[in-house]
């Protein structure tokens, strides 16, 4: 949610500053800013809109300097409009800001009644005023923002840019992540790593509370109560062309595709190939005596947990509960101090996920994070971090993250259900076998990608869309009506199959299709009762299956997607690429905006 940028060069840095935001641009993209100085002066450029009007803009008006900030935003107070686009302006500093100030009002109001006028309906307007206030009393610019910084309540990450302050970025963090960048003779900060990956890979993370001034000369990092402090420098390997399309047409094409190579990845760290069936989890991960896993997420990652509640119970007999992180805490969880809670975030950054896992923390045996980006907030906060080792996911739609969190979680309920002698050597030989062989079904699933643009093409006509499935099929329902409905903008629902008479059936008429996900496991026949009475009432089916299960079915449904034939443990895993293929290509199909769909940012920091 709103990607910040600060760059402190040795040469021009306003297309360096551009560059970095469109690295940040999945976190949003109501509007665009950056602010230099340049001989002393402040002046910024701010369009509306994606990146591109902004880059437009520069073309015809130029920004000059060597010290600037820059801003790509995802609107919370206030409407899209240049007004309200970062970087904001009073007089002599500029603020870039993610987060949202929650005593904004009260400090707005404080300010009005000294005279002081707005010209925005945001937050962040409200943290330039006070700075300049600070500044107009005769407080030096690192003074200002300190003073500043004491008045404001809420989460947030800022870097401030000041007139005539040619070597000088102050930033602070509060919530929201901050990486800053060494470099030779220059520095960088930005909202993560990715932003500055062709920069520099030498990254230092401010922990909460941490405020830096920074020079070119380096960063002086002080702490909440103002102690000077050291924050390791890390060296990040980061491909810069791993967050490039590499020739797809959209991010969500190129994550998609990468699904076996990361599944076989992530097999290779946690299921070493010397030895047939050990698990290369940490020691540390011990379900012997723990009396219950709970799993807490939002959106994809949620439903990789509900997947995962299946595992833990039938592979580990462990009673498991998931929850919607945002619910979580408000609900007054009761806790075990034998249970065992697994945080699953693909950014780590996901402001409720973080706040359920601070909700839990001392009243748990243990903390565990499931993330793919390990120096993330989550990550930081876990007595436990589990990567998920996806590589930087850019589309907004969650793909590989989903089944490398599933992977993950696979391989925990399979240790749960060994220590806890639920699974003997040749169960778990014959579950890691289906693991190890998942990459190769999972590339045969791409081969799909033809038949599933026609059948999206198709689908591309519709309003509304059900999707159907039963146990584990269930989660991967409502992750492919997700997907359908966040990239198309086309109405899904997703029902567990046996619910659909007791309601969702009234639904069911010509104009809205069913699509099933069922392969031939102990459940089929069911499903395909279900499947039957949706086309009694001419609504028509699509049917995601296998060779025996599409042959069973009969010939009545609509259409077909005839996948690889795949075991009870990695069918979950493997049906999540063609809801994705789905997803991807009847949006295509409808010409929206796949990799940056409408009113939507990647790593939801605002709760
Ligand atoms: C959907 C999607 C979101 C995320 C959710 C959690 O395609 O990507 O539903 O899964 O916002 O994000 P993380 O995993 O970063 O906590």
């Amino acid at each position: 949610m709103c990607g910040i940028v600060g760059i402190l060069g040795r040469h021009e840095v306003a297309p360096v500053i551009l560059e970095a935001l469109r690295r940040l641009e999945y976190r949003g993209y109501d509007s665009a800013g950056i602010a230099t100085v340049q001989d002393g002066r402040l002046e910024r450029r701010r369009a509306v809109g994606k990146l591109v009007n902004l880059s437009d803009l520069l073309v015809h008006e130029p920004l000059r300097g060597r010290a600037g900030i820059g801003h790509t935003r995802w609107a919370t107070h206030g409407a899209a409009t240049l007004e309200n686009a970062h970087p904001h302006r009073a007089g002599p500093v500029a603020v870039v800001h993610n987060g949202i100030i929650e005593n904004f009002a009260a400090l707005r109001e404080e300010l009005a009644a000294e005279g002081v006028g707005f010209t925005t309906q945001t937050d962040t307007e409200t943290i330039a005023l006070l700075v300049r206030r600070e500044l107009e009393k005769g407080a030096s610019p690192r003074d200002a923002a300190e003073a500043t910084l004491g008045q404001l309540e809420g989460a947030f990450a800022l870097a401030l840019l000041f007139e005539g302050e040619d070597d000088l970025l102050f930033v602070a963090r509060q919530g929201s992540p901050l990486a800053i960048g060494h470099g030779d003779g220059e520095m960088y900060v930005g909202s993560d790593a990715i932003a500055l990956a062709p920069l520099s890979d030498r990254i230092t993370y401010l922990e909460e509370g941490d405020r830096a001034v920074i020079t070119r000369a380096g960063a002086e990092i002080f702490d909440a109560e103002g102690r000077r402090v050291n924050r390791a420098v890390q060296r990040i390997e980061m491909d810069a062309a791993r967050v490039e399309k590499s020739g797809y047409r959209h991010f969500m094409a190129k994550e998609i595709a990468e699904q076996p190579r990361v599944m076989a990845g992530l097999l290779e760290h946690y299921l070493p190939a010397d030895e047939a069936a050990r698990i290369a989890l940490p020691e540390a991960l011990d379900f012997t005596d723990c009396d219950r896993v709970t799993l807490v997420a939002c959106g994809t990652a949620h439903y990789a947990c509900h997947v995962a509640k299946y595992w833990f119970g039938q592979l580990a007999g462990l009673p498991c509960e998931i929850d919607i992180a945002s619910e979580f805490r408000y609900r007054d969880p009761v806790t075990s101090p034998r249970e065992i809670a697994i945080f699953v975030s693909q950014s780590g950054e996901t402001a409720d996920t973080l706040a359920a896992l601070r909700h839990v923390k001392d009243r748990v045996k243990q903390v565990v994070a499931v993330v793919n980006v390990p120096t993330s907030s989550i990550a930081r906060e876990a007595d436990l971090v589990l990567p998920i080792h996806a590589g930087p996911e850019i589309g907004v739609a969650s793909t590989k993250a989903f089944t490398a969190q599933l992977g993950v979680l696979a391989l925990m309920a399979l240790r749960a259900g060994q220590q806890r002698g639920r699974l003997d050597q040749t169960a778990l030989a014959e579950h890691t076998t289906a693991l190890r062989a998942l990459p190769g079904l999972m590339n045969s699933a791409l081969g799909l990608n033809e038949t599933i643009a026609d059948l999206a093409e198709a689908l591309a006509g519709y309003r509304d869309v059900l999707f159907l499935g039963r146990g584990t099929m269930y989660p991967l329902a409502l992750e492919g009506a997700l997907k359908l409905k966040e990239i198309s903008y086309i109405h899904a629902e997703a029902y567990a199959a046996g619910e659909l008479k007791h309601g969702p059936i009234a639904l069911i008429d010509t104009q809205v299709p069913t699509i099933v996900m069922a392969p031939r496991d102990a459940l089929f026949a069911k499903t395909v009762s279900n499947m039957q009475e949706v086309m009694a009432r001419h609504g028509p089916v699509v049917l995601i299956s296998d060779a025996e299960g599409i042959a069973e079915a009969g010939s009545a449904v609509w259409k077909s997607v005839r996948m690889p034939e795949a075991p009870a443990l990695t069918a979950p895993i493997l049906y999540a690429l063609p809801a994705q293929m789905i997803a991807y290509h009847t949006a295509v199909a409808k010409g929206t905006d796949v990799d940056q769909p409408r009113n939507l940012a990647k790593s939801v920091t605002v709760e």
